[in-house]
């Protein structure tokens, strides 16, 4: 029985770790040396061609990638979005398929073919907290939430959780605009901004130092319990009115 126990308990903890890290591609062993366009291209072939086309233009499965330049590759593949395992799904974070010189080989690559979109942001490391979140809270709190634990972003997509993204990331995910998150270019938050917001948000990682409130010190679970309840009331509201409206319909 004990035996029994033990194995059920081993098989659970398996299970649960092996969720976990992504197996890296068997074939990912390109070598990095030489032309790393050539290499890019290489990689690019095997991984990436399937899903956006030979010429970067997109297919059914892809967008086409001539609107994307270094940042938003870098982006991607940085946080293990792509390649996507799953087509038809959202893209989610996890471990990078590639080493770093690999990525930088298949930036070079697309952007070689004339894919015109941002290059990778500058970011610096003296941005003003203060600032970040104020900017945090008019443009991404929304959709974010207010301690950056992801929520659901409405369109069938959930906004992710920000506590594993670098400076770096953050400032390609704000000027590349993934998935249906709004793009903010330099007219709409300057360097310093940018940089104020990729201080703020990596300050969020630790949430002992961060400048914040949180509601009645109850902490993010308090906030993030709030904003559950609070969607479950429209939710129940919004079910009751939709049930009145097909009760009533049949009655003209
Ligand atoms: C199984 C299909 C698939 C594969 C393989 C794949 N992608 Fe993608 N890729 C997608 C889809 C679908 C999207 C759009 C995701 C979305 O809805 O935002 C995307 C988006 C992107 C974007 C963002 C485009 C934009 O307009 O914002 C980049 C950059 C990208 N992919 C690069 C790559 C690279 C580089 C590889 C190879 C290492 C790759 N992808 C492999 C399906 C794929
Ligand atoms: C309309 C909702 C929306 C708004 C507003 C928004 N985002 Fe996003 N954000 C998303 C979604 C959805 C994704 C996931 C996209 C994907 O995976 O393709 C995302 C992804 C990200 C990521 C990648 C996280 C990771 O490490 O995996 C970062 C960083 C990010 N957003 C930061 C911001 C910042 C900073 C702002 C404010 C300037 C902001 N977002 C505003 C919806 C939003």
């Amino acid at each position: 029985m004990i035996a029994l126990l033990a194995a059920a308990v081993l098989t659970l903890a398996s299970e649960t770790s092996a969720g976990q890290p992504k197996p890296p591609l068997a074939h990912a062993t390109v070598p990095a040396r030489g032309d790393a366009i050539k290499v890019g291209g290489d990689l690019y072939a095997l991984h990436c061609l399937a899903c956006h086309g030979d010429k970067l233009q997109g297919t059914p499965q892809a967008p086409g990638l001539m609107n994307s330049g270094a940042a938003s590759v870098d982006f991607q593949l940085s946080t293990g979005r792509m390649p996507l395992e799953v087509p038809g799904t959202e893209p989610m974070r996890g471990p990078p398929s590639f080493p770093r010189d690999q990525i930088d080989a298949i930036i070079a690559y697309v952007v070689s073919h004339g894919a015109k979109g941002p290059d990778k942001p500058a970011v610096h490391s003296n941005g003003d907290l203060t600032r970040g979140r104020k900017l945090y809270e008019e443009n991404c709190e929304a959709c974010h939430g207010a301690t950056a634990t992801g929520a659901v972003a409405g369109f069938g997509w959930l906004a992710p959780a920000l506590l594993q993204s670098t400076p770096l990331q953050t400032a390609e995910a704000v000027r590349t605009g993934p998935g249906i998150m709004p793009k903010f270019d330099e007219r709409v938050l300057p360097q310093a901004d940018l940089d104020a917001l990729a201080a703020y948000v990596d300050s969020l990682h630790h949430p002992d130092d961060r400048g914040g409130y949180s509601l009645a010190s109850a902490g993010p679970v308090g906030e993030g319990l709030v904003a559950w309840i609070a969607g479950l009331g429209i939710t129940v509201v919004l079910m009751f009115a939709v049930g009145e409206t097909l009760k009533a319909k049949p009655r003209g």
